[in-house]
């Protein structure tokens, strides 16, 4: 199959009136979208990604309003917190209505509702008369992709049309949130909305998400081995772990600071003005860069666990050589 990248939102949405697959830019990351409402089209959706069908996808809407077509019991939280973050990167899990397929949610009563924050994915949604199941387009456990060449580089071949939106300017997934029999709000995922600004909204904490990770966990985002380089990578002190690997050919990631004695080439700076949210942008594309230099381990240094540096730290652990076991 040949794969098309542009700009042209007419395409994108012939293609997925046809059940076909679009590659759609967010502002998080890009999305492999297929129509939320046609089971075929969504079946194709695993296909490509190597995905197993018990992880559930989200479901991207034009607005808030529209989204509430598709859900029942709305908390009277979740329009709070909707009003002051949609569009933007921070995804609702709510209680089905039976038109969403239950290949969507891979059985469950809810599903998981995203309004993204990207002006020709807005577009195309508004063009569209149905919701857009998307996953990040990244074949299943490997890095997310943040530029269209990403995603060509990962799903060349495999889909029709790449709709080409420029890079993503938050870099990390949404934020995945769910409500309790309380309405408290829980979190199953930290990304691109953190969790201070969450609290600050509802006065309030956000709750962990019960589940655990190692037995069924209800996120893929919540698996302990996800968003992975190929690269074996370790977190940590960057100059003990350089002592440890010293006979090691290494990259470095680090916040701000410049590593003395690593060449340019393997030191990868998130971002040198210490700016958390730049350092976002730039981690996946850093991870995608270093598994092309072949090096023989990435040592990466903790980030501030503060804002979203919660979710930068959360994709490294993740990456982290000893959960790919
Ligand atoms: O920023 C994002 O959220 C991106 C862009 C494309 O919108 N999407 C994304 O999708 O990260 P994905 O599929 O890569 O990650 C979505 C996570 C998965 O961990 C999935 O298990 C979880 O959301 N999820 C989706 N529906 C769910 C549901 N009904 N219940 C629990 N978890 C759900
Ligand atoms: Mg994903």
């Amino acid at each position: 199959m040949q794969t098309i990248t542009g700009t042209d939102i007419e395409i994108a949405k012939q293609f997925l009136m046809n059940g076909d697959l679009v590659s759609i830019p967010t502002e998080t990351v890009y999305g492999l979208a297929a129509n939320a409402l046609n089971e075929e089209a969504v079946i194709k959706i695993f296909e490509v990604k190597n995905r197993p069908s018990f992880n559930p996808l989200i479901v991207h809407c034009a607005t808030w309003k529209l989204a509430q077509q598709y859900v029942n019991n709305i908390p009277g939280k979740a329009h709070l917190l909707a009003e002051k973050f949609t569009p933007g990167a921070l995804t609702f899990l709510l209680q089905k209505k039976d038109t969403i397929p239950d290949l969507v949610t891979a059985g469950s009563e809810k599903v998981a509702i995203r309004i993204p924050n990207h002006p020709l994915t807005l577009a195309l949604l508004n063009r569209l008369d149905f919701p857009l199941a998307a996953p990040s387009a990244n074949p299943f456990g490997y890095i997310s992709p943040t530029t269209a060449l990403h995603v060509f580089e990962n799903l060349g071949g495999k889909i029709p049309y790449i709709l080409d939106g420029g890079p993503a300017i938050v870099g990390l997934e949404s934020t995945i949130i769910g409500f309790d029999e309380n309405e408290k709000v829980l979190l199953y995922r930290s990304g691109g909305i953190s969790t201070e600004e969450i609290e600050s909204m509802i006065n309030e904490k956000v709750l962990p998400a019960p589940t655990s990770p190692e037995k069924n966990p209800e996120t893929s985002g919540q698996l302990k081995s996800h968003y992975a380089p190929n690269t074996p990578l370790y977190i940590g002190n960057i100059d003990i772990l350089r002592y440890k690997f010293q006979e090691k050919k290494v990259a470095t990631i680090s916040f701000k600071k410049e590593i003395d004695g690593i060449d340019n080439k393997y030191q990868f700076i998130l971002s040198p003005q210490g700016s958390l949210q730049e350092a976002a942008r730039n981690l996946f594309a850093a991870l995608r860069k270093i598994d092309q230099l072949h090096v023989d381990v990435i040592i990466a240094e903790k980030f501030p666990n503060e804002g979203i540096g919660r979710a930068i730290n959360d994709r490294l652990n993740r990456a982290q050589a000893e959960n790919k076991k």
